[in-house]
């Protein structure tokens, strides 16, 4: 069977320096699918041609139930462009990034020009947040007691700025607020069965053989379906249990906000940015995260966050963010699923794209499976 953990093991050294364009995009792929992503759906798509990558929305990844607009997965999409950029900013290339670069295709999220090798050495900062790429992981257990300082907290909100995004640290007020919106947002998923199947399907352990999902967490399909709490596989607090609304609140050492100053998909892709900035800057400052976003995906809730947060914009991701935590592998998709080398086709007529791909894929896919 494929392993689908193989992803984390990527390493830096086999990047192909003597390589075609195409080879290099491909390899700084492998850092853009470690990307979070709800319910580890992984909704990205990677066409190559010659020196451009296209990132696309997979469609077949969507989330209608708790995602109806696409507003999470354009976050996802958002987190991975952040990686695959850092990548290649570390192995020394200028790239050009245009967002939504083709209002006509919708599903088209962005284009990556890679540019010429740059001389000297690369960014310091920039380059400390591109190796801790494969060490993130959300956190799935209990944080530690103990105070999280404001300059480290500085640090994540500037991370998110210098991405156009925005990260709320919710004073003590807000706290109960906040933790009070997640109960409300859990009784309300959990009591609509469309919301239970579609969350079965992505923790169905049979979802080892595809590489997504969440299906280690132990929970069967028929379980979710039928359980009135599948809040279950959304918080968590030690070793994989579900938390209580107390729990949540006393074992969240701060509760974070994360957003965009307005609405809008090239906004939300700034918001991936930016959450994916703040993720890696964490874990450089040795912090654990995990997202609580339940609020955000009501939309009577995720309207009224905004009258109970002293922020404005519009909210995207609820962060639990503190010290100790256990980090849990995800699996994630084969490389072949979520990269094509048939980028000519999307420029070209869909004709002209059935007649012939670049038959690249063939030559470097052994590269891959190092
Ligand atoms: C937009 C977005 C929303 C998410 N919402 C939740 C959530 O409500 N609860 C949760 O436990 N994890 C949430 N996650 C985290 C995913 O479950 C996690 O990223 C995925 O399982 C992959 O695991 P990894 O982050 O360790 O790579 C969210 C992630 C994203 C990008």
């Amino acid at each position: 069977m494929m392993d689908f953990m193989e992803a984390w093991r990527v390493s830096e050294k086999d990047f192909p320096h003597n390589g075609s364009a195409a080879e290099k995009l491909a390899f700084c792929v492998r850092y853009a699918v470690l990307a979070p992503s709800v319910y580890n759906s992984q909704p990205w798509h990677f066409s190559i041609d010659g020196n451009i990558l296209y990132l696309f929305a997979d469609r077949r990844h969507a989330l209608p139930v708790i995602d109806p607009d696409d507003r999470e997965q354009n976050i996802a999409c958002g987190a991975a462009l952040y990686n695959l950029r850092l990548a290649i900013a570390h192995f020394g290339y200028d790239e050009t990034t245009e967002l939504l670069p083709d209002p006509a295709q919708d599903s088209l999220l962005a284009k990556v020009k890679l540019g010429n090798k740059r001389e000297g050495a690369p960014d310091e900062a920039l380059d400390t947040l591109f190796r801790v790429i494969p060490k993130r992981h959300s956190n799935k257990g209990a944080f530690a007691d103990k105070t999280v300082p404001e300059d480290v907290l500085a640090k994540l909100q500037a991370a998110a700025a210098s991405e156009g995004a925005w990260l709320h640290i919710c004073p003590p007020a807000e706290r109960k607020v906040i933790v009070g919106m997640v109960a409300e947002a859990d009784r309300i998923q959990a009591s609509n069965k469309h919301f239970r199947r579609e969350l079965a399907g992505w923790v169905d352990p049979r979802r080892n053989l595809s590489g997504d999902g969440m299906p280690n967490l132990g929970l069967s399909y028929n379980e979710v379906v039928k359980s009135l709490n599948p809040s279950l596989a959304r918080r968590f607090t030690v070793d994989n249990q579900t938390a209580t609304d107390e729990q949540l609140e006393l074992n969240s050492p701060v509760l974070a906000v994360l957003g965009s100053k307005a609405g809008g998909v090239l906004e939300r892709l700034r918001a991936g940015q930016g959450l994916m900035r703040v993720l890696l800057q964490a874990e450089v400052s040795g912090l654990a995260v995990s997202a609580l976003n339940q609020p955000c995906e009501v939309p009577e809730l995720r309207l009224v966050m905004h009258d109970e947060i002293s922020h404005q914009g519009r909210a995207h991701m609820i962060l639990r963010i503190g010290y100790g935590g256990k980090p849990v592998y995800t699996p994630r998709r084969a490389l072949e699923d979520v990269l094509d080398f048939d980028g000519k086709a999307v420029t070209k007529t869909k004709k002209a794209a059935n007649d012939g791909g670049s038959g690249l894929f063939g030559r470097v896919k052994g590269l891959f499976r190092k």
